[in-house]
């Protein structure tokens, strides 16, 4: 079961994401960014967070750990803005925290330019997003961070924010365990993602055994009154029907037409040429050092 803890100090919001989560300190002296039941994108919003999260986790990939949050917004009476107040007072009770990582950085374009990571992880995260159609893990939005950034451990990427997950369960009645999904823009397609090795490895670890542990750690509050439900388990059960059925389905979403590193290094010479045809004579002979890493970069080495 998830731990249940108990905000006692609002430290801050977090302006950068969309559903302005909050970071707060708990009762067993941990700091966690709370996901708020009253946001716009709603509490299926953080089902699908509670859901792919704990699947990413027990399929080995890098992910904070989840509690649930009491929250009394009298602990935030300080916040000056009405629309980040609003939210408080829309999720008085259980919210969703994650363990917050100190110092992580976004994984954006400029840092993905610089790092390596390894086709087979990349490969997983991939299969992992295409069989719980995440349609929030873009080239934009990466919804991956480096953790951690001060050279005490080596660097390495962790998966946050699956809120945009499990888009099927908005339309019960037209949810289809086949359904291709969209990889153009997603945000470790530039490494070659090995989804093949992926699918192997992953595919016959999602059991419908694995599936229902998951699917119980979401509280009923979060499932109750869905149309078409009689129960909170009812809803849990279609959770576990659907991602099982996609799962041995994977033949028909899987992944795989990625440019190979061939192909991406092709078009970054020919970039590179352009820029080098554009410069003035003398500018041609400073050495070009746009995006090398500055520190070691290549995560792959480090991947257990
Ligand atoms: N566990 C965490 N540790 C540190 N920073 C985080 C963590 N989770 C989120 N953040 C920061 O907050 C931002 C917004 O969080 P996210 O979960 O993506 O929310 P949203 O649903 O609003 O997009 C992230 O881009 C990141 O910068
Ligand atoms: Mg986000």
């Amino acid at each position: 079961m998830l731990r249940e803890v108990t905000a006692t100090r609002y430290v801050a919001p977090l302006r950068s994401g969309g559903s302005v989560p909050g970071v707060v300190e708990a009762d067993d002296l941990g700091t966690y960014v709370v996901k708020f039941t009253g946001s716009a994108q709603g509490r299926k919003a953080l089902v699908a967070e509670v859901i792919v999260g704990e699947l990413a986790r027990a399929l080995g990939l890098r992910f904070p750990e989840l509690v649930l949050v009491h929250f009394d917004p009298a602990i935030a009476d300080e916040e000056p803005h009405q629309e980040v107040r609003d939210l408080h007072s829309a999720s008085v009770g259980l919210n969703l925290g994650m363990d917050y990582l100190p110092g992580a950085q976004d994984f954006t374009p400029e840092i993905a330019a610089r790092c390596t990571v390894d086709p087979l992880e990349a490969g997983k995260v991939v299969w992992l997003d295409a069989l719980t159609v995440n349609v929030d893990r873009t080239v934009h939005s990466s919804n991956l961070m480096i953790w951690p950034t001060l050279g005490i451990a080596p660097p390495r990427l962790w998966l946050i924010d699956h809120g945009a997950a499990l888009v099927f369960h908005h339309r019960w009645d037209g949810a289809d365990p086949t359904k291709a999904y969209d990889f153009r823009h997603h945000a470790l397609g530039r490494y070659t993602p090995d989804t093949r090795a992926a699918d192997t490895e992953l595919a016959p670890r999602v059991t419908e055994e694995l599936l229902r542990g998951i699917a119980a750690e979401v509280p009923d509050a979060w499932l109750a009154d869905e149309p078409g439900f009689a129960t909170p388990d009812a809803v849990r059960e279609a959770y576990v029907a659907y991602l099982h059925a996609r799962v041995r389905a994977s033949a028909a979403w899987l992944p795989t037409d990625f440019p190979s590193r061939e192909e991406l290094a092709a078009e970054e010479a020919r970039r590179a040429a352009k820029t080098q045809q554009g410069r003035p004579s003398w500018l041609k002979r400073v050495p070009d050092l746009h995006g090398r890493p500055a520190a070691e970069q290549d995560w792959s080495v480090h991947l257990g």
